[in-house]
């Protein structure tokens, strides 16, 4: 038997399985950003600039000047790591309190995905085949699941942009480890787009930085493309990490309508969206 996946939205009691797995993705891209930090110019200009100041107006030896340099070095660690926590800190505390944040208005929601594994079973999720469905499509089936359990390993949140009028913004999107590369994160983002042409908006934005490896990728293979790319100072001046912000355009009504129709009997989950608009657009 097949294993399965299956997106749904969020219940109280799962973030206590996700805010682990999204910390620990926040922090694993910490070495990361500290490297990718150390090799900016601004790195290279403070360990002259302060070595210059402790050599000219201190008349320290040349030696104490070279030792600046691992001083730097841990000044950026220490700097990237407070920026990295800060913003762990903000995130764990929208996800202690979803309902609040994303299921208080029809105009934002979470989903989750959550697979079902055999207790037995002792192969890696990486090994394993997944058929990724809804959760209408789950009842529809009448697995039997007793002997399974099960675990949350996706997430994702839309909400209201308040930058573009009309528009919605995707967050959190994050899969854990073992399961990436099945498709889950497309069938996320999928839900969440159908969800925001259900609600009439006329696009759905999103930010992802420099150091979510494949984040891009995905979003571009999902119909996502770059609007802007920005620099956002974490800890000034010390450091910075590169933003991509991408846009789906919604097109029209007729869209809209076909998802509607679409989502209103079982929704497809073999087809992605890229598929669902060339069927639109060959209409
Ligand atoms: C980026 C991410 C969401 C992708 O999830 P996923 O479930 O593996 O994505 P999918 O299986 O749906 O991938 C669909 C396509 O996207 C592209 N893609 C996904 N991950 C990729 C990667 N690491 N490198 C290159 N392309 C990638 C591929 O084209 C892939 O298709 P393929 O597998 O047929 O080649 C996942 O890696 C992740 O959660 N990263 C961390 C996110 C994060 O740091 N979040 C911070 C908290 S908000």
């Amino acid at each position: 038997m097949k294993n399965i996946v299956v997106i749904r939205r969020f219940q109280p009691g799962d973030e206590i399985q996700f805010r682990k797995m999204i910390n620990n993705e926040i922090m694993g891209s910490l070495n990361l950003a500290v490297l990718s930090n150390l090799s900016k110019e601004t790195t290279f200009q403070l360990i002259i600039l302060s070595s210059a100041i402790a050599f000219i107006f201190f008349d320290m030896p040349l030696k104490i000047c070279i030792s600046l340099i691992p001083i730097v070095i841990s000044l950026i660690y220490a700097a990237t790591f407070m920026g990295f926590t800060m913003t762990a800190v903000q995130i764990d505390r929208e996800l202690s309190n979803i309902p609040r944040f994303y299921m208080s208005n029809a105009f934002s929601c979470f989903w989750v995905a959550e697979a079902f594994k055999p207790y037995h079973k002792s192969s890696h999720s990486n090994q394993c085949q997944y058929t990724i469905m809804t959760k209408k499509q789950f009842y529809g089936s009448k697995m039997h699941v007793s002997s399974q359990c099960t675990k949350i390993v996706g997430t994702i949140g839309l909400l209201k942009s308040h930058r573009v009028e009309n528009g919605a913004w995707i967050k959190r999107l994050c899969i854990d480890k073992e399961y990436r590369r099945k498709g889950i994160a497309s069938m996320l983002l999928t839900t969440a787009i159908n969800f925001a042409i259900n609600q009439g908006y006329s696009c759905v934005d999103t930010a992802t930085s420099e150091y979510i490896k494949g984040s891009r990728e995905l979003m571009f293979r999902t119909g996502f493309q770059l609007k802007q790319m920005y620099h956002k100072r974490v800890m000034r001046p010390l450091t910075s990490i590169l933003f991509y912000e991408l846009t789906y355009k919604i097109k029209n009504d007729r869209t809209s309508l076909y998802f509607k129709s679409e989502m209103d009997g079982i929704s497809q989950p073999h087809l992605t969206l890229k598929s669902l608009i060339e069927n639109v657009n060959k209409q």
